[in-house]
């Protein structure tokens, strides 16, 4: 065996165990640490599977004992040598039992010290992680996540495949397919003055899949929206993406529920029950304040607007007068984790929901304290406290606005923000949730119109669908989202599937029939070929490997993301382009972000 084939590497370094001894290996990575204790070396070897210790001593060559004396962190060897038990043994460690006896070592290349040090959950600023975001990516953290997405991509990949999927891409290049966001455009040099659209998500095209006849389709897609970023948002992210034809709804979900009790399964080893709970949109809004509720703790939601209408207290009654609501939640047995400062800072927390304030009660040691019972009767002080089933020991707390919305808002963040205050939140404990009978519609105070609440391709149910044109408000949708622990994991419907009922839709959302035409004219037209009925959903692939590997943000799970103001700094883009690029693509830039 000549030098170069004995460095071939053998084993990772996390993998060796005790039974390995006497084996003679070579192993390859970077220096984690390196011990110098005299008359002996110890060098920390890190590769992607973990750490594995490296012996120099009396009994090594003299040049590979220098050799070893010389390295730093992060250098990148190859070493070869035989796996020993150790004499003092590590418990702390999978490799802890061994060592290897290094006979040969080469120093693949040098490194400089890096700005931070490649450890689990080093403290470091995110600016510094992800402009140095190939060192970060070191981290065994990190490494743990996104092998543990690749698994679940495989696992995805198998799991449709055996179900009959088949994977077809779909275009990045393509026109604008509404899904709620900003587009990001790419201007087309051929065509002077027109624009592709990056693709928000496949939807269109997938459905033209269906009518194409390959009748269940999925993908694993890259989908671009020019949002506001937040901690389960990125303006490109991935969508486990899925199309089925001749099926309804509830075998589109048992078909996903399969696939997430696999996933859990394999990935975390958690059994997850089926089928999930099904709750109809109307309900969660009304018991959670939220169409993504967490059910992993109560404080539900109750409407006491009838009992104080009447009352002496004008912040409850102008907010019914103009049309709103007062609700109450019930932090059951939990009055005295709140004191009267935690409360008003909780007051602070739901004016951040456009709350106007907080009206609270305490129940303790068979005394009730409040800030509102003074201008109430006695029995309409008895009725809430009885509607919110209040015991001694509770802590109610009360919003209302003349905006529903407000209300919904306020108390389904508060509820949740009191249970992470009380570490209720167990993020080993996964409740899955099936979100139904969606409004078709919702208002837009921006537009002041009424949007498409999931996306305007999806069908109405069928006992709603003469109210799309006469009574939006009232008309639900046979879509769905699939929730997990307060984040929406995913969402989809049963789509349209005759040019009538689609351009009826269309219409409903104002759009002339040259908007129709010019903008969906390719869909529309293409469903006068017979159309299957068809339904689907996409889930956040990002989102669900948050969840399942507990990040705190889905930055964590992406291996190249971008920050809050949708910049790459490892890349350092966006960014300035040429003057020969823009005159190629005829283009004029009339504002230019300074440095
Ligand atoms: P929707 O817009 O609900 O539906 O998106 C599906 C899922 O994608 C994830 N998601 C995101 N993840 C990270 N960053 C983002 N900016 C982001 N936006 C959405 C969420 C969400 O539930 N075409 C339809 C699906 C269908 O009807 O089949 C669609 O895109 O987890």
């Amino acid at each position: 065996m000549d030098k170069l084939e004995q460095f071939r590497r053998t084993d990772y370094c996390g993998t060796l165990r005790a039974g390995d001894a006497g084996r003679t290996v070579s192993v390859c990575g970077w220096v984690q640490r390196r011990r110098d204790l005299g008359g002996l070396v110890f060098i920390d070897l890190r590769d992607r599977t973990g750490l594995l210790q490296l012996a120099f001593d009396d009994s090594t060559p003299r040049d590979i004992f220098e050799k070893a004396s010389a390295l730093r962190g992060e250098y990148v060897i190859a070493a070869v040598g035989k796996v020993r038990e150790r004499e003092a043994k590590n418990p702390e460690l999978p490799t802890g039992d061994v060592e290897i006896d290094v006979t040969e070592l080469r120093l693949l290349a040098k490194a400089e010290t890096p700005p931070f040090e490649i450890v689990e959950d080093s403290d470091v600023k995110d600016v510094v992680r992800l402009k140095y975001r190939y060192l970060d990516l070191r981290r065994p953290d990190m490494q743990r996540m996104i092998a543990l997405r690749h698994k679940i991509v495989k696992i995805c990949r198998d799991y449709y495949d055996e179900q009959g999927f088949l994977e077809i891409e779909t275009p990045i290049l393509t026109k604008s397919t509404p899904e709620g966001a900003r587009d990001y455009l790419v201007p087309s040099r051929v065509h002077p003055g027109k624009f592709y659209a990056l693709p928000q998500s496949p939807q269109q095209y997938k459905q033209l899949l269906m009518l194409s006849g390959f009748d269940r389709y999925f993908q694993i897609a890259r989908c671009f929206r020019d949002e506001d970023l937040r901690a389960d948002r990125q303006p490109e992210f991935t969508q486990i993406d899925l199309e089925m034809s001749f099926l309804d709804e509830e075998q589109i979900q048992e078909i996903q529920e399969g696939f997430l009790k696999r996933v859990f399964q394999e990935v975390l080893g958690v059994e997850v029950a089926t089928p999930f709970q099904r709750m109809p949109w109307r309900e969660a809004m009304d018991r959670f304040g939220s169409d993504k509720p967490d059910l992993r703790f109560g404080f539900e939601l109750k409407d006491i607007s009838d009992l104080v209408k009447d009352c002496g207290f004008g912040v409850f009654t102008s907010a019914i007068e103009a049309g709103g609501s007062v609700r109450l939640i019930n932090l059951n047995g939990h009055a005295a984790d709140f004191p009267r400062k935690k409360i008003d800072k909780l007051g602070d927390f739901v004016k951040t929901y456009r709350a106007k304030g907080l009206a609270w009660a305490r129940m303790l040691d068979g005394k009730v304290t409040s800030s509102y019972q003074k201008f109430l009767t006695d029995e309409e002080n008895a009725a809430i406290l009885e509607r919110a089933g209040a015991k001694d020991g509770d802590l109610i707390l009360i919003v209302g606005d003349a905006k529903d919305e407000v209300v919904f808002a306020a108390l389904g963040a508060l509820r949740v923000e009191c249970a992470k205050q009380l570490d209720l939140l167990d993020p080993r404990d996964f409740r899955f949730l099936w979100v139904t009978e969606f409004p078709m519609f919702e208002w837009s105070e921006e537009e002041e119109r009424y949007q498409a609440m999931h996306h305007p391709f999806t069908a109405p149910m069928t006992e709603d669908e003469d109210k799309m044109l006469t009574d939006k408000k009232n008309c639900r949708a046979r879509a769905y989202d699939i929730v997990l622990n307060g984040t929406e994991l995913g969402g989809g419907s049963i789509r349209i599937n005759t040019p009538e009922l689609q351009t009826k839709a269309f219409q409903a959302l104002g759009l002339s029939q040259e908007d129709i035409q010019e903008r969906f004219g390719h869909l529309v037209n293409a469903f006068q070929y017979g159309a299957p009925p068809h339904g689907g959903l996409a889930y956040g692939l990002d989102r669900l490997v948050m969840l399942m590997t507990g990040a705190s943000s889905i930055r964590d799970v992406i291996a190249f993301p971008k920050v809050q103001n949708a910049s790459d700094l490892m890349m350092d883009c966006p960014d300035v382009v040429d003057q020969k690029q823009l005159d190629d693509l005829s283009i004029a830039v009339t504002a230019v972000e300074e440095g």
